[in-house]
């Protein structure tokens, strides 16, 4: 089905560069989306999936799987909250959250923010903002109302008697980076406390040492009542999870998935996040770094997560870059978006942006 615009293949990956289907090498300042955090095969998660997939590769979530429960305890240690859920996806790591968020307050609708992405699953689709993928899908469930991302005033009027939850990125991550007025998370962590509704943060794209902490929230020194994790979480394996507060968790049956914290997922997340628990002290240096570099371009970052408004010339640039061997990605409002894998080099990030410098001046 063509719901996917694409105009090549990658076929190789290592470390920061791909190489496409003509032998093509690429530095890759996309990284499958913030996905690829460890890079592309690093030997440590490789390793891990082989290892696995030699010993069980899938037993059902009717049995202890290998691995999940270390997984569980890692999270559980790194996020600062008490219980884990695992999924396949982000989107399915959401609808863990809105389920498990209706399902514990007996409540049904939620506040999400304008330009917010939460997934493609229905659940998850009625709580992202975008009109152009959510209107074909009407009506939808639950109900969600949107309100202006940033504005903690405008959450707190959004909340009715029938709100479970609010759920937000602490960085719009798909809207092209669009990083909130400081102290904007405490204040929605105090509104949800007054309020006594579930403070639900979309970690899927900023989570796992993307911003230079595990979790963007702790930049703030502020815990959610649960926290939605994917993308980077097992260095491109499909995973997903959530993690929640005490005394907020899923009851015998009222939750479930067949692959969900499958035993090789488990065994790449946990590759994966003893690579990023060695080099998340460089990742804000090299955040800085790159920002640095492109500071002549009012660059958005936090970590390695960067984004600068180019408007309708972003295509021009994603264009040219590739042409010069770099893949960077437009995010929504020609907004450029910039999330290399967290293993990349000082000289790979200075080559890169070289790259994207010449490109802006090219295109803009
Ligand atoms: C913040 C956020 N939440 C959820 C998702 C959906 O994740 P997935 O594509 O794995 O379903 C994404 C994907 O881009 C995302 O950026």
């Amino acid at each position: 089905m063509p719901a996917f615009g694409r105009d090549m293949m990658l076929v190789k990956g290592s470390g920061s560069t791909v190489t496409d289907a003509d032998g093509k090498t690429y530095l890759d300042f996309v990284a499958g989306i913030a996905v690829c955090s460890t890079g592309h095969c690093h030997p440590k998660v490789v390793k891990a999936i082989q290892d696995q997939a030699a010993e069980l590769i899938h037993c059902s979530n009717l049995y202890y799987v290998p691995h999940q429960a270390t997984l569980a305890k890692r999270l559980v240690e790194y996020s600062g909250l008490k219980k884990a859920f695992f999924s396949n996806s982000g989107a399915e790591a959401n609808e863990g959250a809105i389920k498990l968020a209706r399902v514990r307050t007996g409540k049904t609708e939620f506040v999400a923010c304008e330009d917010g992405f939460h997934g493609r699953t229905m659940a998850s689709l009625s709580c992202t903002h975008k009109p152009a993928i959510r209107e074909p899908f009407l009506p939808l469930n639950p109900r969600c109302s949107f309100v202006p991302y940033g504005d903690a005033e405008a959450i707190k009027k959004a909340i009715t008697k029938d709100t479970a939850g609010v759920i937000v990125e602490p960085i719009q991550g798909e809207a092209g980076v669009i990083i909130p007025p400081k102290g904007y998370l405490k204040e929605i962590r105090e509104i949800c406390d007054e309020k006594d509704v579930l403070m639900i943060l979309d970690e899927v794209q900023t989570g796992m040492g993307r911003t230079g902490k595990w979790f963007a929230y702790q930049h703030e020194g502020i815990l959610p009542d649960i926290v939605s994790i994917a993308k980077g979480i097992a260095s491109g394996f499909p995973m997903g999870a959530i993690v929640a507060r005490e005394g907020l968790e899923f009851s015998r049956s009222e939750h479930g998935s067949t692959f969900a914290g499958g035993p090789i997922a488990c065994a790449a997340a946990i590759a994966t996040l003893d690579v990023i628990d060695e080099i998340l002290p460089t990742i804000s240096r090299k955040g800085e770094h790159l920002k640095r570099l492109l500071s002549a371009y009012n660059p958005r970052s936090m970590g390695l997560m960067t984004g600068i408004t180019l408007g309708d010339a972003c295509p021009a640039v994603q264009q040219y870059c590739k042409e010069q061997g770099v893949l960077v990605n437009c995010a929504a409002h020609g907004n450029l978006r910039l999330i290399p894998p967290l293993v990349i080099r000082e000289e790979e990030i200075e080559k890169g942006c070289g790259v994207i410098d010449a490109a802006i001046k090219t295109a803009c």
